[in-house]
């Protein structure tokens, strides 16, 4: 089946902030063939692509994206053993879960994260101090300049804090496959209960909104003569939200954007917000915390259009 090419497709509906003007192209795929063939169109149209995701972790511009947007709908997850084959468009959360039901474990904490398993790879997404790449045994990538498609090995991988290769190379994550720990299945659904149970208590779970918005600080980016309290010392990192109470810009409103009054490191789409509100909230949370923290902080939320 040819790929079907949608023209000014609005993006706010795909994205979980739901926010954001139309892609010049929009492009839905269900295979490897199909993701081939859409790079190829936007090569023929001289024109940049991005993959969207879940459309989790990402602001779109007002005026939305004047290049190729594509969407991977493969959602396969299969199972041999502890290995976990996810297509890049399989749901997180689907997968943890089959996983867990199996007794799989190493990525329960992940189950309350939104988003593909693509988008996690990508941004090496985490919580409660785990992260994606420590269950990542390999990933199915396609070189986009010779259209190759080949398997990259954990060694071949690099990653930190939210960050892997993927964001600093223009490859494109296929599928990944995730080596997993085989325990009590019991044991395992409790691991998943309270990894949720702990989300729901401190995050506006289920709001439209991008997740954290900014990434944590490491503590060395402060100036010297900065207190902050002992405890984050011993983890390296400034929490986000925590700066942004301290600049007392919890529940603060921009036309329809407001900062959680739950977890300042989320901002909501409260009322129709545009992606310029929840700009102006973001450059105010970056002014007040560097005026009185000395400290940038930077973005863990990806930008598309502006
Ligand atoms: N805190 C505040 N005020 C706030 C928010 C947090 O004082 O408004 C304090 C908390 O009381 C706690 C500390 O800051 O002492 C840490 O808060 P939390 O446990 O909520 O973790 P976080 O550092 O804010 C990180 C990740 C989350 C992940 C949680 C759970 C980042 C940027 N955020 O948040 O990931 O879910 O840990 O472990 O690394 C995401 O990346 O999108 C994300 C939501």
């Amino acid at each position: 089946m040819p790929i079907s090419i949608r023209e000014n497709e609005p993006l706010a509906r795909y994205t979980t902030f739901k926010i954001g003007g139309p892609a010049r192209f929009f492009i839905p795929t269900k295979s490897e063939e199909d993701i081939i063939e859409a790079v190829r169109f936007a090569a023929s149209q001289n024109l940049p692509y991005i993959f969207l995701g879940g459309g989790t972790n990402t602001l779109v511009s007002d005026e939305g994206y004047r290049g190729v947007v594509i969407r991977n709908e493969d959602r396969t997850v299969s199972f041999n053993g502890p290995l976990v084959y996810a297509s890049a468009g399989a749901i997180l959360a689907v997968m943890v879960h089959e996983a867990v039901q199996r007794g799989l474990s190493g990525m329960e904490w992940a189950f309350g994260v939104p988003g593909t398993v693509g988008g996690a790879v990508r941004g090496n997404a985490g919580a409660f101090g785990l992260s994606t790449y420590e269950s990542i045994y390999r990933v199915r990538v396609l070189q986009p300049d010779s259209y190759r498609v080949r398997m990259l090995d954990r060694d071949e991988l690099t990653w930190g804090y939210r960050d892997s290769i993927f964001k600093h190379n223009p490859l494109i994550i296929l599928a990944a496959e995730f080596m997993f720990t085989p325990i009590d299945i019991e044991q395992c659904k409790t691991n998943l209960e309270l990894y949720l149970a702990r989300k729901k208590e401190s995050q506006p779970l289920g709001k439209e909104c991008a997740g954290c918005v900014f990434k944590n600080p490491h503590i060395q980016s402060f100036p010297k003569d900065v207190s902050l309290p002992i405890e984050f010392f011993q983890k390296e990192y400034v929490p986000a939200g925590w700066l942004v109470e301290q600049v007392n810009l919890k529940h603060h409103v921009i036309g329809g954007a407001t900062i959680s009054g739950k977890h300042g490191n989320f901002f909501l789409n409260a009322n129709h917000a545009t992606a310029a509100d929840v700009v102006q909230l973001i450059t105010l949370a970056k002014e007040r915390v560097y005026e009185k923290f000395g400290v940038t902080l930077e973005e863990e939320i990806v930008y598309l259009g502006f």
